[in-house]
């Protein structure tokens, strides 16, 4: 079976890609490379002997994006990972993420209902919960109003997904991620911040290797045991294996409804300064961080109510956190040895 997987050399994608080979599917990338590069496809076969077929243009051209549904017939599904995802960079350039990741999951739903392509995997994202007022979140918690323009993408392209869905026969499962950290085993792909990194783990394997000097917290005043904000951090390896189930779950007709939404978490919830412990912990380094001001746009704790995904999807997260941040750790020192 052929799967295209659009975002496929970035972070979560090409771990995805891998989980998919190793499961026997053929997969297809489309990346226009504006956050990743292509040598992640290398590093890809390296892992798992096959390198994925490829091809680089931008999923906002909507006659490139036709022509490749047409030239590709026989896809079975897409994963659609493409977009921007930078939380602060939303709110400075919103008309870029709009346009950007808007237009291109419109151009994915065209080519995939013109070429009667059946499955949709789409990579939503727990920032359309905003701050909970219950917790853990679950999938039928309120979607509240989103905090960032990059969440209301997330949150209109499920709508839009939604009513797509009323006038075709496509099926799709929706997956909101908690926070995506940690690296394969193998090192040879994991995150891959162009720039500074926005992300807390990046952030702080890059300041234990030397690339930063200071890890800043973003705030200790809020109402939580240590002060610091509460994440549910699951790694992105048990994420990957959740979109080879999802596909499966609908090639075998298993989904129940046109579009079925699940949590990605692992149920368990971490603060900033548990993240660090558990750094310092498994890579014997002290870490250098200061406390400083809330960071705006920041929510005070979300985790996952995954029941629901342990339940119709026979998937848990497996990784402790010790086992993610020792993985992203072991990314970091490989990629300072290249
Ligand atoms: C985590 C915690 C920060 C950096 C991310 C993605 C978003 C979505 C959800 C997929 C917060 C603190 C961070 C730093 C810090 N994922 N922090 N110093 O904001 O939860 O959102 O996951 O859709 O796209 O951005 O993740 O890693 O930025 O922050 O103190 O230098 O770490 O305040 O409490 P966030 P994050």
């Amino acid at each position: 079976m052929k799967i295209l997987v659009t975002g496929g050399t970035g972070y979560i994608g090409s771990h995805t890609v891998v989980e998919l080979q190793q499961k026997g599917y053929q997969v297809v990338v489309i990346d226009n490379l504006s956050n990743s590069n292509e040598a992640v496809l290398d590093n890809i076969s390296k892992i798992t002997g096959i390198r994925p077929d490829f091809e680089c243009f931008d999923l906002i051209e909507r006659e490139r994006t036709l022509d490749f549904f047409s030239r590709n017939s026989d896809i079975t599904g897409v994963i659609h990972f493409a977009a921007f995802k930078a939380v602060g960079e939303s709110v400075a350039e919103p008309l870029k993420y709009y346009r950007n990741n808007l237009v291109s999951l419109m151009n994915i739903l065209e080519g995939m209902q013109l070429n009667k392509v059946p499955f949709l995997v789409f990579s939503s994202s727990c920032t359309v919960y905003g701050q909970p007022e219950e917790l853990p979140v679950s999938e039928t918690s309120p979607i509240q109003k989103a905090f960032s323009p990059y969440g209301n993408t997330k949150q209109i392209s499920e709508e839009i997904i939604g009513d797509f869905l009323e006038t075709s026969d496509v099926k799709c499962i929706a997956l909101r991620y908690f926070n995506p950290i940690g690296a394969h085993e193998s090192s040879l792909i994991g995150e891959l911040p162009l720039g500074i990194p926005n992300n807390l783990v990046p952030f702080i394997t890059q300041t234990a290797i030397g690339l930063r000097s200071q890890l800043k917290v973003f705030g200790n005043d809020y109402n939580t045991p240590d002060g610091t904000p509460i994440r549910d951090y699951i790694h992105v390896v048990d994420l990957a294996k959740a979109h080879v189930i999802a596909i499966e779950r609908m090639t075998n007709g298993n989904n129940k409804k046109a579009l079925e939404v699940f949590n990605l978490g692992t149920g368990n919830g971490q603060t900033v300064l548990e993240v660090i412990k558990s750094f310092e912990k498994v890579s014997g380094e002290k870490l250098n961080y200061v406390i400083v001001e809330r960071r705006a746009g920041d929510v005070e704790k979300v985790w996952a109510d995954t029941r629901f995904a342990n339940a119709e999807l026979g998937w848990k997260a497996a990784m402790s956190l010790d086992e993610m941040t020792l993985s992203a750790w072991n990314w970091e020192k490989a990629i300072a040895n290249k």
